[in-house]
């Protein structure tokens, strides 16, 4: 039986956590209180569906280079004026494609394949209201050159695709001190540094569906559990946790 949060996707505990930190802020806020979230790579927006059905004020950005993955997304959510899905790179999008500045900007599983990753992080600093929220995770461990022959060609070939202006498929490992440097420079206050999904990421995939929801919501307890004993982490780690997660105030 599940007792607890209500996660609206399972399967990766960096998104389960940051999910679950929206969730409460607009509830502190009141469900009535309008909120924009701007989603920087939002994919097929297939993890804030469910949230944005529940919650009619809350209203969502999502940007997505990938054609495909756009009009996936406009099908799965709602039909209404606060939502939109705009196909573009997530670089420079103040004035041009966000002309009010937002509470909350969200970028999952992202900054790993973003070539320009100043340009990038500056346009979020930019879209943001002063005082908003950036939670940003990006996946560290899979990113694993040495590990089979797809993830060498791919960790290979990317940069030169991206050279072609297929940035899309672009991959390469995010160092912590560059990222730190980059975000400080910027201007963004890191309000939380943690680290997400152990192997037990993989375990997920074998759960029974019925039990997805409790065991995403031990799992979440036992990573945040961890990061509370665990609190130092260098690039070596990145094989132990696969995501870094961080939140970050403008
Ligand atoms: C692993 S998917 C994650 C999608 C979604 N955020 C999620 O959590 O399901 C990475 C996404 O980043 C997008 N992407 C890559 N470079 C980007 C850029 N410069 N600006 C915006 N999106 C980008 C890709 O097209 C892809 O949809």
């Amino acid at each position: 039986m599940t007792s607890g949060p209500y996660f609206w996707t399972t399967g990766n505990a960096a998104k389960a956590y940051c999910l679950q930190w929206i969730a409460n802020e607009v509830e502190k806020r009141g469900v009535d209180a309008p909120l924009t979230i701007l989603d920087m790579g939002s994919g097929t927006s297939g993890n804030f569906a469910e949230f944005l059905q529940a919650n009619p004020k809350v209203g969502y950005i999502g940007v997505e280079p990938y054609a495909l993955a756009c009009e996936a997304a406009r099908k799965l959510l709602p039909q209404r004026e606060n939502i939109r899905i705009v196909n573009d790179l997530a670089y420079d999008l103040y004035g041009r494609v966000i002309t009010e500045p937002v509470d909350i900007v969200v970028s999952f599983s992202v900054m790993e394949h973003v070539v320009q990753r100043p340009r990038y992080l500056q346009t979020v600093y930019d879209c943001l209201k002063e005082g908003g929220t950036f939670l940003i995770n990006y996946d560290a461990g899979h990113f694993n050159p040495n590990r089979d022959l797809k993830e060498k060609l791919k960790t290979f070939l990317s940069p030169w695709m991206a050279r072609l202006g297929m940035e899309g498929r672009y991959q390469k490992f995010v160092p912590e001190q560059d990222f730190r440097q980059w975000v400080q420079q910027i201007g963004f206050e890191i309000v939380e540094a943690k680290s997400f999904n152990t192997q037990m990421k993989g375990l997920h995939k074998r759960i029974p569906s019925a039990h997805q929801q409790e065991h995403q919501r031990r799992w979440l307890e036992y990573e945040e559990w961890l990061n509370e004993i665990v609190t130092d982490y260098s690039d070596a780690d990145a094989f132990l946790w696969l995501s870094r997660n961080f939140i970050l105030r403008k």
